[in-house]
């Protein structure tokens, strides 16, 4: 792996991967393919130089011409593919760009990875990155394995399971080095505040109410930001072609406890409220989510037993480190919420 295109690197995962790959791979020059939604910040990449090892792209993967472009141009050998809409109460408000993003984002990739690679490529990956929600809902027992029908429930988790769909046919039809994976709930470090964990910080420190979802016991399994990102970089060495790798925490936690947790840390590391209120006091029950699924957990074994991949980060250590994060990094949220970072883009990038 010598030139890789990232996509969606400047969002949470995909910002946390280039740091990281940067870091364990000093020989490699990522290519970061971007459009800036909402969520695609390029502060989340601030101190990573443009320069041999690093060009960032601002444009959209749904754009032929400019991907096809860029394959040539830069010679890419290793696609990991993280660009998407990925909020699935903004897919129930509006699900047309899950569409666009997620099925045919994915498919303009697949199809320029197939006309610059050709059919015998054995030096060459696409990594699609998708999650475990393409599986639908568990009840109280039972894990989703590879093996694990897709059922789907919301729009974005839908959206997923057609891109991954397509990534599995390219594989079978036309060969292409394609591996799949698909992972837990992630939390760490760059993580758009309108994601449960963010969000439960952000308002924690600011005395605002936690809105809890139905009775707050769904289940999701967290694993931190850093261990995801390091399961791709081992399934990129190792994985198998035609593959899927689960990838998990081995943590199941229902949500009111995520939240309790947090309200905990936050009045343990941050100032405290008016009072010394606890910052439970804050957690308020609101109408559930449309089409709420129950339950999330991974058997995480095939990874595992195959690659030797397992998480490091235990839930306690890394949601501490998450918090501390958000309690060191007031501008960050702060520009985030209101905005500004998109002056800052424009000013740093615009027009091109
Ligand atoms: P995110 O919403 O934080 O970031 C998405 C990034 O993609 C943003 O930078 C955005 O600007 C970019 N983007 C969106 N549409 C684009 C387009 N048309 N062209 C180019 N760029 C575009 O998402 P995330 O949480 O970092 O998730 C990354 C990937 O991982 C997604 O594919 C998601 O489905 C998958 N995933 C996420 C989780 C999780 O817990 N967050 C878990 C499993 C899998
Ligand atoms: P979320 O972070 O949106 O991830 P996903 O829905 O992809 O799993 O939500 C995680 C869980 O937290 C999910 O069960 C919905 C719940 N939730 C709340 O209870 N309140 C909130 O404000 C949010 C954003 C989520």
């Amino acid at each position: 792996m010598k030139n890789l295109l990232v996509t969606g690197g400047c969002g949470f995962i995909g910002a946390n991967f280039i740091r990281l790959a940067l870091r364990e791979n000093p020989n490699i020059r990522i290519i970061n393919l971007d459009c800036l939604t909402y969520a695609g910040n390029p502060k989340n990449l601030e101190g990573i130089a443009e320069g041999e090892n690093y060009r960032f792209v601002r444009g959209d993967i749904c754009d032929a011409g400019l991907v096809n472009d860029l394959f040539q141009e830069e010679q890419i050998d290793t696609v990991v593919h993280f660009a998407a809409e990925s909020h699935v109460d903004r897919s129930i408000e509006g699900p047309a760009q899950f569409i666009q993003t997620n099925i045919v984002g994915t498919f303009n990739l697949l199809e320029a990875a197939r006309k610059s690679w050709g059919q015998n490529a054995p030096d060459h990956r696409f990594l699609h990155v998708s999650t475990d929600e393409v599986y639908g809902s568990l009840g109280e027992t039972g894990y989703f394995t590879e093996a694990t029908a897709y059922d789907p429930r919301s729009p974005y988790s839908a959206s997923k399971a057609s891109s991954d769909h397509l990534a599995s046919a390219y594989f079978h039809t036309y060969g292409l080095p394609v591996l799949i994976t698909n992972c837990s709930n992630n939390y760490g470090p760059y993580q758009f505040p309108e994601k449960l964990i963010p969000l439960m910080i952000n308002n924690a420190l600011n005395g605002k109410n936690l809105p809890v979802y139905g009775d707050g016991k769904n289940v999701r399994d967290w694993l931190y930001v850093e261990d995801h990102c390091e399961a791709i970089l081992r399934v990129l060495d190792q994985g198998k072609f035609g593959e899927t790798y689960n990838i998990g925490g081995n943590n199941e936690r229902k949500n009111i406890e995520i939240v309790q947790a947090v309200c905990d840390l936050v009045d343990e590391l941050a100032a405290p409220l008016a009072e010394g209120r606890s910052r439970r006091e804050l957690i308020t029950y609101v109408k559930d989510r449309p089409g709420h699924d129950r339950r999330y957990a991974i058997d995480a074994s095939k990874i595992r037993d195959e690659l030797g991949w397992e998480p490091k980060v235990a839930f306690e250590e890394g949601i501490r480190r998450t918090i501390r994060w958000y309690l060191d990094h007031p501008a960050w949220v702060e520009s985030v919420l209101d905005g500004s970072y998109r002056e800052y883009y424009e000013k740093m990038y615009g027009g091109r």
